[in-house]
């Protein structure tokens, strides 16, 4: 029986987009999946996972395992305001609202926040979960281009003077990821994080920071827009996903305390006290701050090593730019068609994610392709580059 009918109308027409995770097609054994945006596997500090949750149990006996109570996860949140604080982030408890991930954080943004009349700007390409979110509440999406210096704020800015004189609707919330972006790895350069800054001011929007990657610098950190933000209008997301590991579920919004408490109304998970308390007694025991200066060590050599196979192996057809930091390349081909190619690719054993993905207007993106260095061990990074390449 299709029990669809069931569905209303506008969850139906959401459904209309590509099944969720379309772009994570079912991989032939063996393939080398440079198309994944986890971390590698030696930086996940599984066995200390154990032991922080050993503690937690030995100390707490059953209190983590009730809806609320543990010691530890309850010292969760003090523990991510400092390494904000020392991010140069001010923000109090009231400020803080830990999520299942910024996947979660970015839906309770969504929810309440936006609208079927709300307009959402984005940058084109942007992370393609974060689309199909905001996809669930508006239509109205609106993307401005990317370049070496992320996202091109002249061209926002020339948009949002243009709806002004023509009455047409400016963006509520802009959707921004500065910080070596998911897929295309660039960064806004600090003069253009000012003017978005003054922008939201003059045309009162808010500004929806996705910071998972600004951590994970090869060279000096970037300011997060929140620590430039003395007007509240920053809405700030991280996560523990690229630093620590994504299967703990464990991200955070720092927000102003009303805005906190919007985004809470709509969380009723109740939380997760038993990952809560076993990762803040993790983070005890290795901080954050120490903990990131090598993962970015260990980034950079894997960036190292694909441009180093990039440079060997593509031809001349193909391009990209060198990522300061984060976990991805973006390459465009010349004359190609990645989605139509990604069949041959998996099948020669190599798989990448196809740029249209990335994008909210259809057919966008169809020449380029991100790979992604943080995963595949450093001989599969180079074999699948080489592949990749030959079939380019
Ligand atoms: C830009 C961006 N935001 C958010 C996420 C999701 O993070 P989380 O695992 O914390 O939900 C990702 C993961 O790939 C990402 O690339």
């Amino acid at each position: 029986m299709d029990y669809t009918r069931f569905l209303p109308a506008a969850v139906q027409a959401a459904l209309r987009f590509d099944p969720p995770g379309a772009w994570i097609p079912e991989l032939p054994p063996g393939c080398i999946r440079l198309s994944a945006g986890y971390p590698a596997a030696e930086l996940v500090p599984a066995q200390q996972m154990v032991q922080a949750t050993a503690n937690l149990v030995n100390s707490e006996y059953d209190l983590p395992f009730h809806y609320a109570g543990s010691p530890a996860a309850m010292a969760l949140p003090n523990l991510i305001l400092q390494r904000l604080m020392e991010r140069q982030i001010q923000a109090a408890a009231d400020n803080l609202l830990i999520t299942a991930g910024s996947c979660q954080a970015l839906d309770l943004v969504a929810h309440a926040l936006i609208d079927g009349t709300t307009t959402v700007a984005v940058e084109g390409p942007t992370y393609m979960e974060a689309l199909e979110i905001f996809h669930n509440y508006t239509d109205r999406v609106v993307s401005y281009p990317v370049d070496g210096e992320g996202l091109q704020v002249d061209a926002f800015e020339e948009d949002l003077i243009r709806r002004r004189a023509g009455n047409q609707p400016i963006p509520g919330l802009l959707y921004t990821i500065p910080s070596f972006q998911n897929p295309t790895g660039t960064t806004v350069s600090l003069d253009r994080r000012r003017r978005l800054l003054d922008l939201a001011q003059e045309y009162d929007f808010l500004i929806l920071e996705d910071d998972a990657y600004g951590e994970l610098s090869f060279a000096k950190p970037p300011i997060p827009l929140k620590a430039m933000d003395d007007s509240g209008r920053v809405i700030h997301l991280g996560s523990l996903s690229k630093v620590v590991a994504p299967g703990l579920r464990i991200g955070w919004i720092v927000a102003s305390p009303k805005l906190v408490e919007a985004f809470s109304w709509f969380k009723k998970d109740l939380g997760h006290p038993v990952t809560e308390g076993a990762v803040a007694k993790y983070l005890e025991s290795e901080p954050l701050s120490a903990r990131v200066l090598t993962l970015r060590e260990a980034y950079r050599k894997r960036r190292d090593h694909m441009l180093q196979a990039l440079r060997r192996y593509m031809p001349d057809r193909v391009s990209w730019r060198t990522p300061d930091g984060g976990f991805f390349i973006w390459l465009e081909v010349e004359n190609a068609d990645t989605k139509a190619l990604l069949p041959r690719s998996l099948a020669t054993g190599v798989a990448y994610v196809p740029g249209t993905y990335f994008y909210h207007e259809p057919g966008q993106g169809a020449n380029a392709l991100r790979l992604s260095f943080s995963h595949v061990d450093f001989q599969s990074m180079e074999k699948g580059v080489e592949l990749l390449a030959g079939l380019l």
